[in-house]
């Protein structure tokens, strides 16, 4: 049977990965759902609608859903859930303002993703990042191999465009790496960063990459700025849906991602961005990259900063 992939929350971040995840045309199903009556329905319409123009015949089903599992019988048997339901930030707001409301929504959209998906890889978006996807692991009950959060792989996409930007060479000779919190804690790796395999270090003084390295760490508050209302989806979507087809198509691919770390770098129990093997089982192996000690202290104070906010969520 083809593989079915659901996005639950049709807004911005929601429909722009359905397209993508319809357009690459390898799931046979790709399912949309949100809680306002008709806009999932009005979207998949729209989308598969595209399919003679771009050329994909994934089917697209929009589904409305409501808060006690009404209409979720549409995601049955999703081999991936990517859920961005939840209120973006507004300019000034910090992502752990959301904290509070996402995670009323994360923790109902994750339970009834239990009761009517129990085999799927649960792949979060919702923001504050690391602290929704520690919730949903609990609420789903899932192992937590099986639940991952989305924001490594849109930290470095956005740390690797600045570094082209600033070298004027092609994005596709940069390698670029981010570690860490999807927020303040976030930790771009330097000593990881390339150009064609020269260290980046070789290329840019250190006062540039520093600056490279902040404007990475505020890269979401950055658009959020100039939207004034609403938050980045272009990029956030790319990264999910490759995630999501990594998962689909068991590739092994290796990703930066918020997943569960247990003795890795010395940390163990709490939800970090790291890098680690995507497949069809969710995370199949997290992998310890070689830091400098600053590095590795920034990661660690990451590790710590995390834990104290998901110790929290139990409660929310
Ligand atoms: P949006 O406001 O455009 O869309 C959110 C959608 O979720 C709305 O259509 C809303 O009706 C829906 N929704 C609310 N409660 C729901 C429920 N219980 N079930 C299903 N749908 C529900 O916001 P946008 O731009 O799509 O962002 C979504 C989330 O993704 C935000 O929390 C944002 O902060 C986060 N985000 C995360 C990033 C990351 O790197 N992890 C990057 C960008 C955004
Ligand atoms: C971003 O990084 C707001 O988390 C969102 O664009």
């Amino acid at each position: 049977m083809g593989k079915k992939v659901t996005v639950v929350g049709a807004g911005f971040y929601g429909s722009t990965t359905a397209q993508r995840l319809a357009e690459y045309d390898v799931f046979e199903t790709v399912v949309l759902t949100d809680i306002v009556a008709g806009k999932p329905e009005g979207l998949a319409l729209d989308l598969n609608q595209s399919r003679p123009i771009e050329g994909f015949e994934t089917k697209v089903v929009g589904a409305t859903t409501g808060p006690n599992g009404e209409g979720y019988e549409a995601i049955e048997a999703s081999d991936v859930v990517v859920i961005t339901a939840g209120l973006p930030r507004k300019p000034g707001m910090s992502r752990m303002d959301l904290l509070g409301v996402n995670a009323k929504i994360v923790r109902q959209v994750a339970e009834n993703v239990a009761k009517f998906a129990p085999a799927a890889v649960v792949i979060v978006v919702s923001n504050p990042l690391d602290e929704m996807t520690a919730l949903a692991q609990i609420a789903t009950g899932f192992p937590t191999n099986r639940v991952l959060g989305q924001a490594g792989m849109l930290d470095t996409a956005r740390f690797s465009n600045f570094v082209a930007e600033a070298l004027a060479v092609p994005v596709g000779d940069v390698r670029t790496l981010t570690l860490g919190s999807h927020g303040d804690t976030m930790v771009p790796v330097p000593s990881r960063c390339s150009v064609r395999g020269t260290p980046l270090a070789e290329l840019l003084p250190a006062g540039q990459i520093d600056e490279l390295v902040v404007r990475t760490r505020n890269g979401g508050a950055e658009v959020v700025a100039l939207l004034k209302t609403g938050s980045a989806y272009y990029a956030p979507s790319a990264a999910a849906a490759r995630m999501a087809k990594a998962v689909a198509e068991d590739s092994g691919a290796v990703m930066p991602v918020c997943a569960w770390v247990d003795g890795e770098y010395g940390i163990s129990g709490v939800y970090l961005g790291v890098e680690a093997e995507i497949g069809a089982e969710g995370v199949k192996r997290v992998i310890e990259t070689e830091l400098t000690p600053s590095e590795r202290a920034d990661l660690l104070n990451a590790a710590e900063a995390v834990r104290a906010k998901q110790a929290d969520i139990t409660n929310l």
